[in-house]
């Protein structure tokens, strides 16, 4: 390991972060310095670095919360109009003690909003934050104005005395996000993009669930109500004092963007949540549940398995992915999920006893971070359900139907403090177009990394081509490259007309650079 100067000053840091820190420092540990005071370490199979907080609450000990449902507050017509406001609140996250949020409603997550197809939704929303916010639905096929834009900023309604260095369309205080949502049924999320500090953002809470339907999903009646359980999964680590650690540069949010140095690949927690609630539990029935799941994590990357698993069969059931029901289901033993990619599953607790424990656990953790959520099998029965071997009509998009192949490659560039993340070379430049298809256009994005770097496009999802163990599921949005990793998706730009970003999906790469343009013309 180290000198004695080393583990001394290791031991100051430490003392700074919190004496109750109770995890072994192991070898491969980093320390990092500022003023922050904030310790890091290593993950195996992670890019980035995991920030060592004051303590881990035991597992299993809260049970799981559900976000609460966000009602509209009046119905024209065919829209429905919705109210948020963007605030700080406290919130009880670890026992006993408050930890300060940003979230909308005040709520990590913030409220479920839930949408029919033929229905648009309209959320007007009002900053009461001390800094910008930019609101991007996540997976939504939106016009340009309302997608969230970087730059769109909507400014705190108590003022903003900063610049900013970049502006688009500024809305003071206020504004309304229209979204038409005809698309298929899918699990959407909502988060904040706010220019160069998404990242310590969605930290701080702002992010939240969509769920929308439509009538294909809902002829296949699904498990629904109780047995329908959406999971926001994300990881934080907690001061003593209770606070969120994220090692931002400037931590008042206002200049410079990004991270201490030693977090520039990203950054981990070492505490999982799930809605919220350090590694839950939730008493089920002995019936099939519907899990929609979503990693909002900054850039952890799980893989869900279920332990034990039921006897004599796999125990997930997969039957949708970013972009909304699969053309089949699909039996698996457990699935990956990259930063902001979601899974829908099925998981039959029928075959376990009464009392038996379940847990989903991420085969991607260490020891903080492997369990997610434990399922207590009651003794009553719950409802079973077989799914049908064709769930939904899933078009094919073909390689003969690309007008044009684009090349890019994700990969770090150092810089002597940290680093910045280019795409093909190019920094965010909100004024950079870097694709131009015309409306209806099918394209062929050739995508390349060096480390993991979840792709995601905004406002067209896609297929991919080549890789027969992902392409079985169905329509993303987001695709994660891995370490030299490359693939070939296929994506039609069709929609709306308007420029739109796509983008590394881990925020600290997003925040330094990862980012492009493309327009639809
Ligand atoms: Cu969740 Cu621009 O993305
Ligand atoms: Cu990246």
């Amino acid at each position: 390991m180290s000198g004695p100067a080393e583990s001394s000053r290791r031991q100051f840091l430490r003392m700074l972060v919190g004496a109750a820190f109770a995890g072994p420092f192991v070898a491969g540990c980093s320390v990092t310095g500022g003023d922050q005071g904030i310790l890091g370490r290593k993950v195996p199979g992670q890019t980035g670095l995991m920030v060592l907080g004051a303590s881990v609450p035991e597992s299993f000990t809260v049970p799981l919360a559900l976000p609460s449902m966000l009602r509209p507050v009046r119905t024209v017509g065919s829209t429905d109009h919705y109210e948020l406001t963007v605030r700080p609140a406290l919130q009880e996250i670890v026992s006993g003690v408050e930890t300060p949020i940003w979230g909308y409603n005040g709520e990590f997550p913030g409220p479920l909003i839930e949408s029919q197809r033929g229905r648009r939704v309209v959320v007007h929303t009002r900053n009461e934050l001390p800094a910008p916010v930019s609101t991007h639905l996540h997976g939504g096929r939106t016009p340009a104005a309302d997608d969230g834009y970087p730059t769109d900023l909507l400014l705190p309604a108590r003022g903003w005395e900063h610049g900013h260095e970049h502006s688009g369309a500024i809305s003071h205080g206020e504004r309304d996000y229209t979204y038409p949502l005809d698309q298929r049924a899918a699990l959407l999320w909502y988060h904040d993009h706010r220019m160069d500090f998404t990242g310590p953002q969605v930290w701080r809470g702002l992010a939240g669930m969509h769920l929308h339907r439509d009538d294909e999903e809902a002829a296949l009646g699904l498990p629904t109500g109780e047995y329908e359980l959406p999971l926001m999964v994300t990881d934080r680590s907690f001061g003593r004092d209770g606070r969120f650690l994220y090692p931002s540069r400037d931590p008042e949010l206002v200049s410079p963007p990004g991270v201490l140095p030693d977090f520039a690949n990203g950054v981990l927690g070492d505490v999982l949540l799930v809605n919220g609630v350090p590694a839950p539990f939730h008493p089920v029935s002995r019936g099939v549940y519907r899990l929609r799941i979503v990693n909002a994590s900054n850039a952890r990357h799980y893989r869900f398995e279920l332990v034990p698993g039921p006897p004599g069969r796999e125990p997930f059931l997969l039957i949708g992915s970013d972009g909304g029901l699969l053309a089949a289901p699909v039996e698996l033993r457990s699935f990956a999920l990259a930063p902001s990619e979601r899974a829908d599953v099925l998981v039959d607790f029928s075959s376990f006893s009464p009392g038996e424990n379940v847990v989903l656990r991420n085969r991607y953790g260490d020891e903080h971070c492997s369990d997610v959520l434990l399922f207590r099998v009651g003794s009553e029965w719950g409802p079973s359900y077989s799914a049908p071997a064709v769930l939904s009509h899933v078009e094919r998009l073909d390689e003969s139907q690309a007008v044009r192949t684009r090349t890019f490659h994700f990969a770090r560039r150092n810089q002597h403090d940290g680093a910045l993340w280019p795409i093909g070379g190019h920094l965010f430049d909100p004024d950079h177009i870097a694709a131009a298809p015309a409306l209806g256009d099918t394209e062929i994005w050739q995508l390349s990394s060096d480390l993991r770097h979840p792709f995601h496009i905004h406002h067209v999802p896609f297929q991919v081509l080549d890789n027969p163990g992902v392409d079985k599921y169905g329509w993303k949005d987001t695709l994660a490259l891995g370490l030299r990793g490359s693939a070939r998706v296929i994506i039609r730009f069709d929609g709306y007309r308007g420029k739109y970003t796509f983008h590394c999906h881990t925020y600290e790469h997003e925040d330094m650079g990862m980012m492009a343009n493309y327009a639809i013309t």
